[in-house]
């Protein structure tokens, strides 16, 4: 297996892509809308997050040879849609959350309904990024990232999940349902970003392609079962929301489901799988793609 980057070569990737994505994102989101709600998006993206999704797409197409111009815009939507499913998550009608990213959520600090249409329009606005008329992304890459957008976020993907979610409520799922919910849920998002950068390319081959799908969704499924650790393990002021909720909400999790131990070894696996799909990629420069799946499952928030 490949040298795997120490600290500080991961550290120096992540913020000069996180720079590129921040700049994008501040001229990008909230700016021709009415003013509170405009207010409202920016405060759903703006400032917080990790933004893995990001640096998935931005790995993805490193390795694939993908055009930057299409990447950032990929990276930027993608984050957008993650930003809105967050902002719908926290609603009181689902989670009703009232701290995400160190701060109120969006709909205690601007109002439900505002909340919603923040969510709403970064939508939209996900898929207008995609769509630039300006000559920089072939007409093939944009339809490309869109179906794969639309795929990752709709019933067969995100919004499918928080469904499956939503009905699980008090209920013990087995593994299989489990692992099905979370793939929909979040899988489904982590395993897009990975595809989109991919898609950034003109041409990338059927046996790379087959193994960023492998590895983004074993990445995809490690990243919510960390998520369920550390909602058990972490406190709020570490992880910007609120901890002990799954719990408190009667969720099932990996960790109600296997344990805290058994939750921790599921989410290695996982990374082995994932490192293991890199490895049979054919692809040369993965070093970002592997640094990234080591960060998901090592997190703590
Ligand atoms: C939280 O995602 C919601 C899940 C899908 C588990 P992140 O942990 O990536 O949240 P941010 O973007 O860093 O706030
Ligand atoms: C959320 O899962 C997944 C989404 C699609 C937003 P959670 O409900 O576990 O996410 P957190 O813990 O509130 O961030
Ligand atoms: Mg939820
Ligand atoms: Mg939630
Ligand atoms: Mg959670």
């Amino acid at each position: 297996m490949a040298d795997r980057w120490d600290a500080a070569r991961l550290a120096a990737w992540c913020g000069l892509h996180l720079r590129a994505v921040e700049d994008a994102l501040t001229r990008w989101v909230g700016i021709d809308a009415p003013v509170k709600l405009g207010d409202a998006m920016r405060y759903a993206v703006l400032d917080g997050g990790k933004r893995l999704r990001p640096l998935l797409v931005m790995a993805a197409s490193e390795s694939a040879g993908g055009n930057p111009k299409a990447a950032i815009r990929a990276a930027c939507s993608v984050e957008l849609i993650h930003a809105y499913s967050l902002v719908h998550d926290d609603l009181p009608c689902m989670d009703n959350d009232v701290l995400r990213r160190g701060k109120p959520t969006v709909h205690v600090q601007f109002g439900e309904a505002d909340a919603l249409l923040a969510g709403d329009a970064l939508q939209a606005l996900a898929f207008e990024l995609l769509t630039p008329d300006d000559g920089s992304v072939t007409p093939q890459v944009q339809a490309t990232l869109c179906r794969l957008l639309a795929r990752a976020a709709g019933g067969q993907g995100m919004a499918g999940g928080q469904a499956i979610d939503l009905a699980s409520v008090g209920v013990a799922l087995d593994e299989a349902r489990l692992r099905e919910m979370h793939r929909l849920k979040t899988g489904a998002l982590l395993q897009g970003s990975v595809e989109m950068g991919a898609a950034c390319a003109d041409v990338v081959s059927p046996t790379a392609l087959q193994a960023l799908r492998a590895y983004g969704a074993a990445l995809g499924l490690a990243f919510q079962v960390v998520d369920d650790i550390l909602d058990v393990t972490a406190d709020s002021s570490t992880l910007g929301k609120t901890a002990g909720k799954d719990a408190a909400s009667d969720k099932p999790t990996y960790v109600s489901l296997l344990g805290l131990d058994g939750a921790r070894d599921q989410a290695q696996a996982l990374l082995a799988e994932a490192l293991a799909a890199l490895e049979g990629s054919g692809l040369s420069d993965v070093g970002a793609l592997r640094a990234l799946a080591y960060m998901v499952v090592d997190r703590d928030r």
